[in-house]
């Protein structure tokens, strides 16, 4: 059984859903750690709740993001985690944190990725124009959205939507797609070649 650990700035609705996937069996493997960048998150009060380890660690105000990617990766170390899924994290991970643990990060950006990248991509997505959005989880590169796709989930635009109805739409797509590519990687069925993501049996 893999050792996920979840990083969350914010509601911690996907947190939620791969929790309960967890409790239902329908991922092969434990969320051993919760951290956040936000000392009043939801998430980790949704992690306390069901007995989730949960901690704030401050980001500070010197030393720089590596300093506090290094915090982070010592104590992903610590706590044995094979996978670390980033489910509305709100910060930028420093090339020494993708190193650390490469191809071992995963992230859940709300659209279909190489479309609308960055902040508000849900924003992007309708005042564009587009018939037809989604949801993406990747691994995390360098680059900001920008590493192997392994799962995508098109959720259609109508013409009614405001952000807020469309980006619940494209929330209740994230709780689905997450879980399921998280416990693809807990059953090892992951395989990447150069920017492709396989599913293997
Ligand atoms: C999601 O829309 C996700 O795609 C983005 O941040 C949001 C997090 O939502 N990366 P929540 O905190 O899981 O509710």
């Amino acid at each position: 059984m893999k050792r996920i650990a979840v990083l969350a700035s914010g509601r911690g609705t996907n947190l939620e859903a791969i929790l309960e996937a967890v409790e239902r069996g329908d991922i092969f493997g434990e969320v051993a750690l919760v951290i956040s960048d936000q000392e009043q998150a939801q998430a980790l009060q949704r992690a306390e709740r069901r007995g989730v380890k949960a901690l704030f660690m401050a980001p500070g105000n010197n030393g720089g993001r590596e300093q506090y990617d290094r915090a982070i990766v010592e104590q992903l170390k610590e706590d044995r985690i094979d996978l670390v899924a980033l489910a509305g994290f709100m910060r930028l991970l420093s090339p020494y944190f993708v190193n650390a643990f490469s191809m071992q990060i995963m992230n859940i950006h709300p659209s279909l990725l190489p479309a609308f990248p960055g902040l508000d991509g849900v924003e992007q997505a309708l005042a564009y124009g587009v018939k037809v959005t989604g949801c993406t989880v990747h691994f995390v590169d360098e680059g900001l959205d920008t590493g192997p796709i392994i799962l995508q989930e098109a959720v259609p635009v109508i013409q009614q939507d405001s952000v807020e109805t469309l980006h619940q739409r494209i929330h209740a797509s994230e709780h689905r797609l997450y879980p399921t590519a998280i416990d693809l990687f807990c059953r090892e069925k992951l395989k990447v070649e150069g920017r492709r993501c396989m599913i293997i049996d």
